[in-house]
């Protein structure tokens, strides 16, 4: 296999090649196959971009047919056909049913693209500059959603300070020693405390490449309640938790709260196919026709997609009363059978958003290292990259996901010396029927 032209020409900054240096040739559904015909499981998608799996045969065959038409692949943020009908099925099939009044807008095609907006929009309605954001927190590669990000890494990478932001520990960064928003409560009601009060707050209900800490619904309610007393816009970003990820199209569904605004991206066009979307009440529309664009917000492949992926699996609920909620109970199942063999290991995360702590920072990245001389893909997160993280396509087949399972557990006990084995039939969640 030539994988020479990737490490002479292309640049230093690649990183996902290095940890699975081979080359991607096919990609079906939970499936990649390399050049060399060995397949991998990908517990990774994208990212989390794939919620659906490679290539859908749906979604496929609707992209397929749409090039063969000569209708606009490109049209920045003009009308079409396929943008209309993309809207309609947003608005019936997501928003409509939730109960959710939201104004849509394209901001650019990718995640990083629709904190700027969500950012921007907080700060020109309420004419403050302060954005608060969390310990950990991850929101994107722009000087903007840096600026929100918690890595120190990332944030060095900008070269320039990152202002008008600061950092509130997250739910549980203090392993419960401190009450909630203690500190947020005082200073924004203390005049004298100095703190200049922020436009808005924004968080990850599951902080994805903070390590798959998964916020209580209570924290996240209770922090929407804070926001509205002190007339502070809530922004979710749902960037890589949304789309159904944690078992709910969006991820602050159970919770009982709406956020001011929404950041979705990754997922939406359900094929991997760059789009974003900035959700925001219809009384923060305050933009100015033209003030915020971007030469990509009109990508018609990913708005047919998405019209597609969405009428596949949310046209009614029983995608994710059936397959995704079987999916989670086997994922979740399984993580907990595998956290209960290894001394200190901690199972994270919610839904299908899965995640396995070790208390030695190293295990996790051998652990993904070894998956993939096994023919399973799965990342590394979390500021020491100490947390396996488990993005598997929602609908993964059952015995796919335990196969990936069963080598999690393999490699774990080839890096740690310790005998872990997954036995499906013995891994149903404590309660589960
Ligand atoms: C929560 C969250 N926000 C924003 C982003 C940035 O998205 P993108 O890489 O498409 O710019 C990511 C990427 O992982 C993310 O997880």
């Amino acid at each position: 296999m030539d994988t020479s032209v990737f490490t002479t020409v292309e640049s230093e900054v690649r990183s996902y090649s290095r940890g699975w240096p081979t080359v991607f040739v096919q990609a079906k559904g939970s499936v990649q196959t390399a050049e060399d015909g060995k397949e991998y499981l990908d517990f990774f998608a994208g990212a989390g971009a794939l919620n659906y799996g490679h290539n859908h045969p749906k979604v496929q065959q609707a992209v397929a047919d749409y090039l063969t038409t000569d209708a606009p692949v490109h049209s920045m943020d003009m009308m079409t056909p396929a943008k209309r009908e993309f809207l309609e099925t947003f608005r019936d099939l997501i928003l409509e049913p939730r109960g959710l009044d939201y104004k849509v807008m394209f901001p650019g095609p990718t995640g990083t693209n629709t904190v700027e907006a969500a950012l921007k929009l907080a700060r020109k309605v309420t004419g403050r500059q302060h954005i608060l954001s969390f310990t950990n927190a991850f929101h994107g590669m722009t000087l903007g959603a840096l600026s929100v990000t918690g890595n120190s890494m990332k944030r060095k990478g900008a070269g320039i300070p990152l202002t008008n932001s600061s950092k509130i520990p997250y739910d549980d960064y203090f392993g419960g020693a401190t009450e909630d928003f203690l500190w947020l409560e005082r200073v924004l009601d203390d005049s004298g405390s100095g703190v200049d009060k922020p436009a808005a707050i924004i968080v990850e209900t599951v902080q994805g490449e903070g390590g798959v800490n998964a916020a209580r619904l209570e924290w996240l309610k209770a922090l929407a309640d804070l926001c509205k007393k002190h007339e502070i816009l809530m922004i979710v970003d749902d960037v890589q938790a949304g789309c159904g990820r944690t078992g709910t199209f969006f991820s602050f569904e159970e919770a009982g709260f709406t956020p001011d605004i929404v950041c979705l991206s990754k997922s939406i066009s359900g094929f991997g196919q760059p789009m974003a979307l900035t959700l925001f009440r219809p009384e923060l529309d305050v933009w100015e026709p033209g003030e915020h664009n971007g030469t990509f917000r009109g990508n018609n492949l990913a708005f047919v997609a998405a019209t597609t992926s969405l009428k596949e699996f949310w046209t009614d609920d029983s995608f994710q009363k059936g397959q995704l909620a079987e999916n989670i109970e086997v994922l979740r199942g399984g993580l907990e059978q595998i956290a209960g063999a290894v001394e200190g290991a901690t199972v994270r995360g919610r839904g299908m958003f899965g995640g396995l702590h070790f208390p030695d920072l190293e295990v996790a990245g051998k652990v993904a290292a070894e998956c993939f001389a096994q023919g399973l893909l799965v990342e590394t997160s979390g500021p020491d990259d100490e947390v396996l993280k488990f993005l598997a396509p929602l609908n993964t087949p059952k015995e796919q996901l335990q196969r990936g399972l069963g080598i999690v557990a393999q490699a774990i006990s080839t890096v740690t010396g310790t005998e872990v084995t997954y036995r499906p039939e013995g891994a149903k969640l404590a309660g589960a029927a």
